[in-house]
């Protein structure tokens, strides 16, 4: 490579990648042959549902849908969403205006601010949060702000503690609930504030979504079901964990008319659309959403009772989380977050996030992904079970 190379400022201005030495660990370890339970990564381990494996093998014979996708997505996937929404949310969306096939929420929510924010703005963050938030703001030139989100208020933000020339600036603000890393879940009140927030400061609200359909007892709500969401919020949900369908690439977004507008513009001159066969799937997964998703939060359910009366019996401080397949857990008195993973990597072979990997407000605990069989999480526990911390 020619020596005057340089990457981007954008890239070079990326926080440092904290976990360097633990991957290094845990390749090492799965390399020695030890048996290793990865409870770090947030990727379901059980296939996607045989019938949604069926539909795209039906719909993938189509010639129709071999060619160039809509941008915006098929009018009938759009429409299987709206019908789907108002079943599960009681909100009637309209497919042409408020809805938008995504490539993944992940493609959605990186793309949204290069859509919604200029140079110099400011967007909001909470603290811990899944990274691209953060990242993708900046790389649109957004001078970004963090909210943390911590215990003592049910990891919602503090949005007095949020100065009001904050707000005046403020150009959008993320949200992630059911969240991801901390389990938590939005009530009706919070919702409320920051819509009525959103409407005297004038600003957008973007709601990651991705964990909505993991709950354990209440169905979360969707942000657009409170009064005035829909004219500043936009809301991103996705068929990856809902579905065990990471790989598919599947998910859209709702909301305000021009936010969705001002998505599918830059969409429309990044990328062509989701393969329809794969929205045509969808739709049967949609429309089969009560019998295919059952039978998956029952899994995480019993998986998180394992886990969750292991880790509690073994003394360390753990709530019951409301939603998402994970367990956000006290670091043992007097260890930080790498240092926990750390030890537990090689003293028991078992993987988990430090949470400073989401923000430093996330520094304190550790993340444990129920993604693998309930036999497995047992015999992590068995194993933290013989460490002494
Ligand atoms: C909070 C959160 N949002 C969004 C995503 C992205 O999901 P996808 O792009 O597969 O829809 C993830 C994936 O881990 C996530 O944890």
């Amino acid at each position: 490579m020619a020596e005057w190379f340089r990457k981007a400022r954008r890239l070079q201005q990326l926080p440092p990648y904290l976990f360097a030495e633990i991957d290094r660990k845990k390749a090492e370890a799965i390399r020695a042959g030890r048996d290793v339970i990865n409870l770090g990564v947030g990727d379901p381990d059980l296939p996607t549902p045989e019938p949604i494996v069926r539909s795209l093998q039906r719909h993938v014979e189509n010639p129709a849908f071999h060619r160039y996708a809509l941008d915006q997505g098929a009018l009938e996937f759009r429409a299987a969403v709206a019908r789907w929404f108002e079943r599960r949310y009681n909100v009637a969306l309209d497919p042409e205006t408020e809805v938008l096939a995504l490539i993944g929420s992940k493609e959605g929510i990186a793309h949204l601010p290069l859509g919604l924010v200029d140079p110099g703005d400011v967007v909001l963050v909470p603290d811990p949060a899944y990274p691209v938030y953060a990242t993708l703001s900046r790389f649109a030139g957004a001078e970004v702000h963090r909210m943390p989100l911590d215990a003592a208020r049910g990891f919602l933000p503090d949005l007095e503690g949020v100065h009001p020339r904050l707000w005046e600036r403020c150009k959008l603000v993320f949200l992630n609930y059911p969240n991801n890393p901390t389990t938590a879940v939005a009530d009706e009140a919070f919702y409320q504030e920051l819509v009525e927030r959103a409407h005297r400061y004038r600003f957008l609200i973007a709601q990651d979504a991705a964990y909505a359909e993991l709950y354990y007892d209440r169905p979360p709500l969707s942000i657009l079901q409170v009064p005035g969401a829909r004219e500043v919020a936009i809301e991103f949900h996705s068929f990856s964990k809902t579905f065990n369908m990471t790989g598919w690439r599947l998910a859209f977004a709702v909301g305000a008319a021009p936010v969705v507008a001002a998505l599918a513009q830059v969409k429309a001159n990044c990328d062509s659309g989701v393969f329809t066969a794969i929205q045509f799937a969808g739709i049967d997964a949609l429309e089969a959403y009560q019998e295919l998703t059952e039978p998956l939060r029952a899994t995480y359910r019993r998986r998180r009772d394992t886990l969750l009366r292991g880790l509690q019996q073994l003394g360390w401080s753990v709530r019951p989380p409301a939603a998402t397949f994970y367990l956000w857990v006290s670091t043992p008195a007097g260890l930080s977050s790498t240092e926990t993973a750390t030890r537990l990597l090689e003293q028991a072979d078992i993987v988990v996030t430090p949470g400073v990997g989401f923000g430093q407000y996330g520094e304190g605990y550790v993340r444990f992904a129920l993604t693998v069989p309930e036999h497995r999480i047992q015999e992590a526990v068995d194993r933290i079970g013989k460490l002494t911390f």
